[in-house]
C-alpha cells in the first residue's frame, strides 16, 4: 500500500482542479493529526485562497474541521435552543445583550465564544471584565446553567474543532485570512460543531469588519448560508454595518457597562436596535411568531427589566458579581486616566476608519496582537458620536480610558485622525443592509 502523499492535493488545486470531497477531507484529517506539515498546509492555503473552492469543497473542508474535534449536543433544555455569532467587528457587544434577551424571551442559549483577535473585539474578554467571572465552562456546568438560567456564554475549548485553531494561526502568518470560502468554513465549522436548533450570523461589512464592501459580505453570507443547509441547520443572516463602531464603547469593562445601560432600557441606539433585529428573528424562527409580534416581544425584555434579571443571573451563575447589572462602576475595574477627545473643527462625521479605532484601543492595552498576550479590561475608547452627527469645533466627542496620560493624548489625537468630518449633511448609512431570516418552522 503506497503512502498517502499531501502534494498531490496540493498540486491539484495550485492547478485549479476541483477537488474530490474526499481528497478535502483527507487533507485537513492530515492538517489535525500532524501527517499534514504546516508548510504544507500553508501550500494549501494559498493555493485555495488563489484558485477558490466551490461549495462541495468548503463544505467538505468544514465537515472535516468539525470532525477534527469534539462536538457540543445539548441535553434537552425544555427550551429551543439558539445561538448567535459576528463575524467580528469594533464595540460589537450584541452577544451580551442577545443572551440574556433570548433568554428572557424563552429561549435556550449556549454560546461558545472567542476572545477578540486583532482590531476586532471578543466576548470572552468583555464578559472577564466583570470580577470573578469564569467563562470556563465545563460541558456539564454549561448545559446546567442553561437549564436554569435560559443562557450562558463560556469559552470554545481547544478540544472544538481543533483544525481551526492550526488553519487560523497559519492564515494568519501566510497573508491567506481574507478568502470568502476559507473565512466560511472557519466561522461555520464552530457554529455547526454546536447543534442549536437555530443559527444566527451578523455578517460585519465596512471600515472595521474583515469584509470591507458589501458585494463581499452578501458573498460571504450566502456562503455561510449554504454551509448551515448542506449540514441541515437552520440559520438566518444579516449583513450588517460595520462602516462605524456599532455601541459607543471600545474596551471591556466599558463595552459591559454599556451593554448594562442597554438592558436596562436606558440606551438606545445602534446596539440596541441590532440586538432587537437578531432577538426577533429568533422569535420568528423558533417560537413561530409574526415578525411585528416578535419585535415588539424582543423590545418588551429591554423596556420591563426581565432581560437583565437574566443578565445578573447569568453572572452570577458564572462567578461574577451580579452588582454589575445594578451599578456597573461600583464593581467594573476603571481606567485611573480619563481624557476628553474634543473636535479640532465643525461639521458633519462622514467617515470613520473604525478598525483603526480598534487598533487604537488594542494598544491603550484593550485587545491582543498575539494569541494569548494578556488585555488590560479598564481602558479603552468611548465615541458619543455616529456617522451624520453634526460638531462644533472643540466639542468633546468621547472620552480616552486610559492608565498614562501621554498614552491617553496619543491615543484622543489618533482617534480624532481616524474621523472625517464633512459638511452638512451627511446620511447616516442603514445599519441592517441584507436581511436572510431562516426559514420559518411549519406552522400548525
Ligand atoms: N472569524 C473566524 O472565526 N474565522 C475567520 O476566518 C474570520 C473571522
Amino acid at each position: 500500500v503506497s503512502r498517502w502523499d499531501p502534494r498531490a492535493t496540493i498540486a491539484a488545486k495550485r492547478d485549479g482542479r476541483t477537488l474530490e470531497p474526499e481528497e478535502v477531507e483527507r487533507f485537513v484529517a492530515g492538517v489535525a493529526s500532524g501527517e499534514v506539515s504546516d508548510a504544507q498546509a500553508a501550500a494549501f492555503l494559498m493555493a485555495a485562497l488563489l484558485r477558490g473552492l466551490d461549495d462541495d469543497e468548503t463544505l467538505a473542508m468544514t465537515r472535516a474541521m468539525i470532525a477534527s474535534g469534539d462536538t457540543v449536543t445539548l441535553p434537552d433544555l425544555g427550551a429551543p435552543t439558539v445561538d448567535k455569532h459576528s463575524t467580528g467587528g469594533v464595540a460589537d457587544g450584541v452577544t451580551l445583550l442577545f443572551a440574556p434577551m433570548a433568554a428572557a424571551v424563552g429561549l435556550a442559549v449556549a454560546k461558545l465564544s472567542g476572545r477578540g483577535l486583532g482590531h476586532t473585539g471578543g466576548t470572552l474578554d468583555k464578559l472577564e471584565a466583570i470580577p470573578g467571572l469564569r467563562t470556563d465552562l465545563t460541558p456539564d456546568e454549561l448545559a446546567r446553567q442553561v437549564a436554569e438560567v435560559g443562557c450562558a456564554v463560556a469559552a470554545q475549548t481547544a478540544r472544538l474543532v481543533p483544525a481551526d485553531g492550526a488553519l487560523y494561526a497559519l492564515r494568519d502568518l501566510t497573508a491567506t485570512v481574507p478568502s470568502i470560502p476559507l473565512i466560511a468554513a472557519s466561522v461555520m465549522s464552530k457554529k455547526l460543531a454546536v447543534r442549536t436548533d437555530l443559527i444566527l450570523l451578523d455578517v460585519k461589512c465596512g471600515s472595521g469588519a474583515f469584509m470591507r464592501t458589501e458585494p463581499e459580505a452578501r458573498e460571504l453570507a450566502q456562503a455561510c448560508r449554504r454551509l448551515a443547509a448542506g449540514d441541515g441547520r437552520r440559520c438566518g443572516v444579516a449583513v450588517t454595518d460595520m462602516s462605524q463602531p456599532l455601541g459607543g464603547a471600545i474596551g471591556n469593562a466599558l463595552d459591559v457597562a454599556e451593554a448594562v445601560e442597554v438592558l436596562a432600557g436606558r440606551v438606545g441606539g445602534r446596539l440596541r436596535d441590532l440586538a432587537i433585529v437578531f432577538v426577533a428573528d429568533a422569535i420568528v424562527a423558533l417560537l413561530a411568531e409574526e415578525p411585528e409580534t416578535a419585535r415588539r416581544r424582543a423590545t418588551s425584555v429591554l423596556d420591563d427589566g426581565s432581560a437583565l434579571e437574566r443578565f445578573r443571573e447569568m453572572v452570577a451563575a458564572q462567578g461574577g458579581d451580579p452588582r454589575v447589572a445594578d451599578d456597573p462602576w461600583a464593581v467594573l475595574p476603571a481606567a485611573p486616566v480619563r481624557t476628553p477627545i474634543a473636535t479640532r473643527s465643525a461639521g458633519a462625521l462622514a467617515e470613520v476608519a473604525a478598525a483603526n479605532l480598534g487598533t487604537i484601543a488594542t494598544g491603550l492595552g484593550a485587545g491582543r496582537l498575539r494569541k494569548g498576550d494578556p488585555i488590560d479590561p479598564a481602558v479603552g475608547i468611548v465615541l458619543e458620536i455616529g456617522i451624520g452627527d453634526e460638531v462644533g469645533e472643540g466639542d468633546v466627542i468621547g472620552t480616552v480610558h486610559a492608565r498614562g496620560q501621554d498614552e491617553a493624548d496619543g491615543a484622543a489625537a489618533a482617534v480624532l485622525d481616524a474621523l472625517t468630518f464633512r459638511d452638512p449633511p451627511v446620511d447616516a448609512p442603514p445599519l441592517v443592509l441584507d436581511h436572510l431570516p431562516a426559514e420559518p418552522h411549519a406552522r400548525g
